[in-house]
């Protein structure tokens, strides 16, 4: 079984959800990719909402029809990948520098389906640095309140700003991503309720509530997951 099994098993389940005459949104990342190239082979008569450049181009490239956030009403169905699936469905998003425009996606959806291998599902969010999105101006302000903020959360870390090939990440906003090695989130609400009062934070990686249904890719097949019957399938 190679790597990308369970993720191309799940990118096709969750195509499986999706009916002509939907608005979908598609989300980023590797296991997204297959989950756009599932749809494209089914011909149907979608319009999709990319949540970056990365996936508008595979899937233009691959015929899907686009459109844009503010020109549908509300969103069908978005299936997305995640960093972290903790318990509650909390999500940790971000490591593909998407998670502003995921999440504007997520809100505005009327369901959304968390697709990731086993390897994403733990206990406790915190052993994938949070990505805090934040506006390039006085970053380094920022940046001291957002240490604060997360030690007044028990938190201490010193977040990194990502770099990518020896160059500084500059996300599909304009914006500039910190990675905040938390360790273990115990309490993401106050996380979320800190990262969002500062200024200069534009987003955070932590979805919470934003999902009631994962399908995870498993060495013995696909399984769905909902906010109650967390499982312990890290070991895949
Ligand atoms: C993109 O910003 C992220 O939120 C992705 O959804 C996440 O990194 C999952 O990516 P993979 O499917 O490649 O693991």
């Amino acid at each position: 079984m190679s790597v990308d099994d369970p993720k191309r098993a799940v990118g096709e389940t969750a195509a499986d959800l999706v009916q002509s005459g939907m608005i979908v949104g598609l989300g980023t990342g590797t296991t997204a990719v297959w989950l756009v190239r599932a749809l494209a082979t089914r011909h149907l008569d979608i319009r999709c909402v990319p949540t970056s450049q990365a996936t508008a181009v595979l899937a233009r490239e691959l015929g899907l029809a686009l459109t844009d956030l503010d020109d549908v009403r509300e969103i069908d169905l978005t299936i997305d990948g995640a960093d972290e699936i903790g318990p509650d469905l909390a999500l940790i998003k971000g490591g593909g520098a998407a998670l502003l425009r995921e999440k504007l996606v997520w809100e505005a959806s009327r369901r959304c389906v968390c697709i990731a291998d086993a390897s994403k599902v733990v206990q406790t969010l915190g052993a994938f640095p949070l990505p805090i999105e934040v506006v390039a101006f006085g970053h380094t302000t920022t940046l001291r309140r957002i240490t604060g903020g997360l030690a007044d959360c028990g938190i201490l870390t010193a977040p990194r700003l990502r770099q990518k090939d020896g160059a500084v990440v500059i996300t599909d906003s304009g914006n500039l991503i910190y990675d905040a090695s938390c360790g273990a989130i115990l309490d993401p609400v106050s996380v979320e309720a800190a990262l969002k009062s500062i200024t200069g934070v534009v987003e955070h990686g932590l979805f919470l509530g934003l999902t009631k249904e994962a399908l995870i890719g498993t060495r013995l097949g696909v399984e769905r997951l909902g906010p109650r019957d967390f499982k312990d399938l890290s070991n895949g």
